[in-house]
């Protein structure tokens, strides 16, 4: 989920309507959304309406949120509650499953194309290993990265270990969680789900959904089914032998949809269920809403191995305010929230309601000067961070390896 390096690749255009839904026949827009790019329309700010438009997912509105409390009980993670997910695919058919006490798992997974992970790559770590007590499947896609960063397989997969600690270091539950890497999993049942998908789908379907062109290798146009096949349980024997019918929900970025609308499209065909899917907003760039952080720009984001003092630094150096440019004016027009990056993060991080009402109203009415708003950030994010660097510091070789063993998992669903 990087902002990739699309300087020797040629420049696709918003991929065309898929399989299901989208389109409306509008001229082609201008904002580009696919697994290796993200850029807003001008230099302006992503339109995630539109994207829900033209992907054809469903709006996560208040009904579904307000369902999900009612069906566990308690509040809705912060990242459900303030429109971090903002957008689904029958995420309600999952939420009738838990209705009915009927098992369910869980998918994500990363690219491993950089050592250092920053905090728009946590989002969907930090928000399942909070959720759902079922079992977890995360993927590292050490091929893809492999693929399309030009890195050889050997760092793609020593950065896929290295991720996976910091994965790890989120919390995630060992005895419901099982991490892979493509190029040691791949094979066998997992293989067999990869050749039955691409049996059907077609070049000019991958060009559709994808926007490959002729100038790019096979190895790209023939690794979508890698991404597809989680969602299938036969694809894990080791876990989910006999419970082939258990469905299967995906917490990602709005920009893997183009990968689960090809799967999703292919399901049916193969006597399996369509996978579920929760979609996630992009992590803004320190500089201001119009695209996602970019792991090549180091000082468009904050990495989880970032010290308390370069935090602080990059905050108050590069973080778009929406505060006026003078005192006086400051005080009398107050703060546009609309554009101010740090009230977007904390709208992520921060999880006191309260207080983050707070910050809002009297920032927005001028009695809270940027200054002040940039320090609370600081200490929200150097705690996280902090947190994190010591999380990972105790993740061992030996844990890793537990992760990632081929194993039953006789407790998952307890
Ligand atoms: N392609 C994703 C990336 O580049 C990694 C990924 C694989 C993924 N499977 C996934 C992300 C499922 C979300 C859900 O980061």
């Amino acid at each position: 989920m990087e902002n990739p390096d699309t300087s020797n690749q040629q420049k696709v255009a918003a991929p065309a309507a898929a399989a299901e839904g989208g389109g409306g026949g509008e001229e082609e827009e201008q904002q580009v959304v696919n697994p290796w790019e993200v850029s807003a329309k001008d230099g302006g700010k992503i339109d995630y309406d539109k994207l829900i438009d033209q992907f054809g997912c469903q709006r996560l509105d208040q009904s579904v949120i307000d369902r999900v409390r009612r069906l566990t009980g308690r509040p809705p993670h912060v990242f459900l509650r303030r429109g971090v997910f903002f957008a689904h695919r029958d995420f309600n058919e999952i939420l009738d499953a838990y209705e009915k006490g009927q098992k369910f798992y869980l998918y994500t997974g990363r690219g491993p194309s950089s050592e250092a992970l920053h905090l728009g790559h946590l989002i969907p770590f930090i928000y399942l290993q909070d959720v759902f007590r079922v079992p977890l499947v995360i993927q590292l896609t050490d091929d893809e990265k492999c693929m399309w960063k030009n890195l050889s397989v050997e760092e793609s997969q020593r950065l896929a270990r290295e991720n996976a600690k910091d994965i790890i270091a989120c919390g995630f539950d060992v005895t419901k969680t099982f991490i892979f890497s493509d190029f040691d999993y791949v094979g066998g049942a997992f293989y067999k789900n990869m050749v039955k998908v691409a049996k059907c789908v077609t070049l000019n379907k991958v060009v559709g959904i994808f926007g490959f062109g002729g100038e790019d290798h096979i190895g790209k146009i023939s690794f979508p089914p890698v991404q597809a096949v989680p969602s299938f349980p036969s694809s894990f024997p080791h876990l989910f032998s006999g419970k082939d019918d258990i469905r299967c929900l995906i917490p990602c970025a709005i920009d893997q949809d183009p990968y689960f609308r090809m799967t999703r499209d292919v399901a049916p065909r193969l006597g399996y269920h369509k996978p579920s899917l929760i979609e996630s907003t992009f992590f803004p760039a320190l500089q201001g809403e119009n695209g996602k952080m970019s792991a090549s720009d180091p000082n468009s984001a904050i990495y989880v191995t970032d010290s308390a003092k370069v935090i602080k630094n990059k905050i108050n150096k590069y973080a778009f305010s929406g505060g006026q440019d003078s005192l006086e004016k400051h005080r009398k027009y107050g703060a546009n929230l609309e554009v101010d990056i740090p009230v977007k993060y904390l709208n992520f991080f921060l999880e006191d309601d309260d207080e983050l009402e707070h910050i809002k109203t009297e920032y927005a009415a001028g009695r809270m000067l940027t200054g002040e708003v940039k320090q609370r950030l600081a200490e929200v994010l150097t705690e996280m961070v902090e947190r994190h660097r010591l999380a990972r510091a105790n993740v061992t070789d030996k844990m890793v390896d537990a992760f990632m063993a081929v194993r039953p998992l006789p407790t998952m669903f307890d």
